[in-house]
């Protein structure tokens, strides 16, 4: 495995732990919400990331007895999900793709992980990871994805997108 990888990877363990030391620490809603600040303008990947949430939100609110069948829904996601950014950034020769590539695999290889340790009855590992995917992946759609969603918006549009997001303004009424 490329060094990159290697230190990716042993990042996402790290910060994976601490999630399962914080759990008593989580929000009251701990919903992991489709946010209009995740949209990036290259529609293909916008859909697959509206998926991604509700996947890892099911992962991490459903029973216990639906955690391995959730678990079984997010490989096949996922393999898809990564498999394509994947694809994009060889087939287009993409600058830089390894480091993406690399925070890819190594989701994959926690997920491994842990898909080991729910199928002998640990869920509580898994509800770990999947909280940890959700704090994961606003970062990774900021500063890797995007930087892909602009690339690929250019080769098939020949321009940068753009993102209209709603604003929440608070209003007073009197
Ligand atoms: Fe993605
Ligand atoms: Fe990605």
């Amino acid at each position: 495995m490329p060094r990159a990888q290697s230190q990716k990877r042993h990042i996402l363990v790290s910060r994976k732990k601490k999630v399962y030391m914080s759990d008593t620490l989580t929000t009251q809603n701990n919903t992991f919400e489709w946010s209009d600040t995740f949209d990036l303008g290259y529609q293909p990947m916008d859909s697959t990331h509206r998926e991604f949430v509700d996947i890892v939100n099911v992962l991490i609110h459903c029973p216990d007895e639906e955690f391995l069948a959730a678990m079984d829904k997010f490989k096949i996601h996922a393999l898809s999900h990564f498999g394509q950014e994947d694809q994009w950034m060889t087939e287009t020769e993409f600058p830089a793709g390894d480091c993406h590539i690399g925070e890819h695999a190594a989701v994959m290889a926690s997920f491994e992980e842990v898909y080991a340790l729910a199928k002998n009855g640990d869920t509580k590992t898994g509800r770990g990871f999947a909280k940890e995917l959700q704090n994961w992946f606003p970062g990774h759609a900021d500063y890797l994805d995007s930087a892909l969603a602009h690339w690929m918006f250019k080769r098939t549009h020949g321009g940068k997108p753009v993102v209209i997001r709603r604003t929440i303004k608070e209003t007073h009424l009197e």
